[in-house]
């Protein structure tokens, strides 16, 4: 495989030194794009598009020709193992994530295994296999699943929800049977990062979306503990090079920390943080990455400037910092606005290396 051109990504989750701070944004390529759009409507659909490896590399690959974007991320989902466990993800016009077949019966979550990627999630390493090699080398291919605890909400309530009842119904009155969804799930995810890490991912990144949502107590016992397995779990290599984590739970900030102990090489940040406040409780332990309010992007070029300038202030002059959102692009962004925030974080950025 030809050595990375561009580097900083996979040295600034290393906390190595950098000539600048790189940046890639959450949900990168998507339907902000009009070229997204284009090749969703050639696939059929959203799911369509994620299951056909040439549509999905070539998504995957739409924004780096746009813009000078520091990494890529594989285009997929988070809800394909649930998928390839057999519950039927569906994607409703314009109603986001379900679930034909969600978890309500015991002897549904008893019946429960982990999927092998190599049969059920081979799209997936096709996908991954391909962009990577269409990237030739000039930025590091990000993989990514969902934590088991967020993979257990869209299995157990079967679609998003505002306040996850049934889940939360279930940590509270069974929580032997989260558990073991929980455990299945763990799995799931050790052995589909590991498969996409094999596949050529240069990074892997774990999205606990709904982590926040747990009490203190619940988010350690039913969330960052199976982190922390899956941690442990993970090729730390491969072909002699280090293949960086980053642990993301929206609404986690409080427990930086924690996060920081389960042994990933970054955490990612949502906007309520003040990452200056992050570095200093665990930016020694670990990098920081975030955390821009992706409603900046629909603001002024000037706006962006400055917005893009604070964080790299209250970052200081340090290393192991990787710029990005608090959470996914807004499907309204204009296209422009991220080429502005992109070249204010290079050209701002140098000033603090
Ligand atoms: O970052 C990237 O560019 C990679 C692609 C990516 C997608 N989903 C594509 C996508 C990633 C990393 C995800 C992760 C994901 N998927 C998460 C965790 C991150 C987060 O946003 O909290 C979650 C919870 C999901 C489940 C999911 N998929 C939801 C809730 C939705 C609907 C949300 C919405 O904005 O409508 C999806 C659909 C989805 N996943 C889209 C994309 C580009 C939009 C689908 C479309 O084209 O219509």
């Amino acid at each position: 495989m030809t050595k990375l051109k561009n580097d900083t990504l996979i040295r600034a989750l290393l906390r190595e030194s950098t000539p600048y701070t790189p940046i890639w944004l959450m949900r990168q390529a998507g339907r902000y794009l009009p070229e997204y759009r284009q090749t969703r409507a050639r696939a059929g659909d959203f799911l369509g598009l994620c299951k056909n490896p040439d549509l999905a590399t070539e998504v995957t690959l739409q924004p780096l020709a746009r813009y000078a974007l520091d990494a890529a991320i594989v285009f997929s989902d988070i809800l394909t193992i649930p998928d390839a466990m057999g519950l039927g993800l569906y994607f409703a016009e314009g109603e986001g994530p379900k679930f034909e077949r969600p978890l309500r019966e015991e002897w549904e979550i008893r019946d429960l295994s982990a999927p092998d990627p190599a049969t059920h999630l081979r799209y997936v390493l096709d996908t991954v296999s391909q962009a990577r090699r269409a990237l030739d080398g000039s930025v590091p291919l990000i993989g990514f699943s969902g934590s088991p605890f967020t993979l257990a909400c869209y299995m157990i309530e079967g679609q998003g929800s505002s306040d996850f009842a049934l889940v939360k119904k279930m940590l509270y009155q069974r929580p032997d049977l989260l558990h073991h969804i929980l455990t299945v799930n763990t799995s799931a995810v050790i052995a589909y990062l590991n498969a996409q890490i094999e596949a050529g991912a240069q990074a892997v990144m774990m999205f606990d979306t709904w982590g926040g949502m747990l009490s203190h107590a619940a988010f350690h016992e039913f969330s960052l503990a199976y982190t922390a397995r899956i941690i442990a779990g993970l090729k730390r290599e491969h072909a002699g090079v280090r293949v960086p984590s980053i642990v993301f739970t929206k609404g986690g900030g409080g427990w930086l920390e924690s996060i920081a102990a389960t042994g990933c090489d970054a955490v990612g940040l949502d906007w309520t943080v003040d990452i200056g406040a992050a570095r200093a409780r665990g930016g020694a332990r670990v990098a920081l990455q975030g955390n821009k309010d992706p409603a900046v992007l629909l603001s002024s070029p000037e706006t962006i400037q400055r917005e893009a300038g604070a964080i790299l202030e209250r970052y200081g002059r340090s290393n192991g910092q990787i710029f990005n959102l608090g959470h996914g692009i807004s499907q309204h962004t204009p296209p422009e606005n991220v080429s502005v925030l992109i070249e204010a974080v290079h050209g701002l950025s140098v000033g603090y290396h």
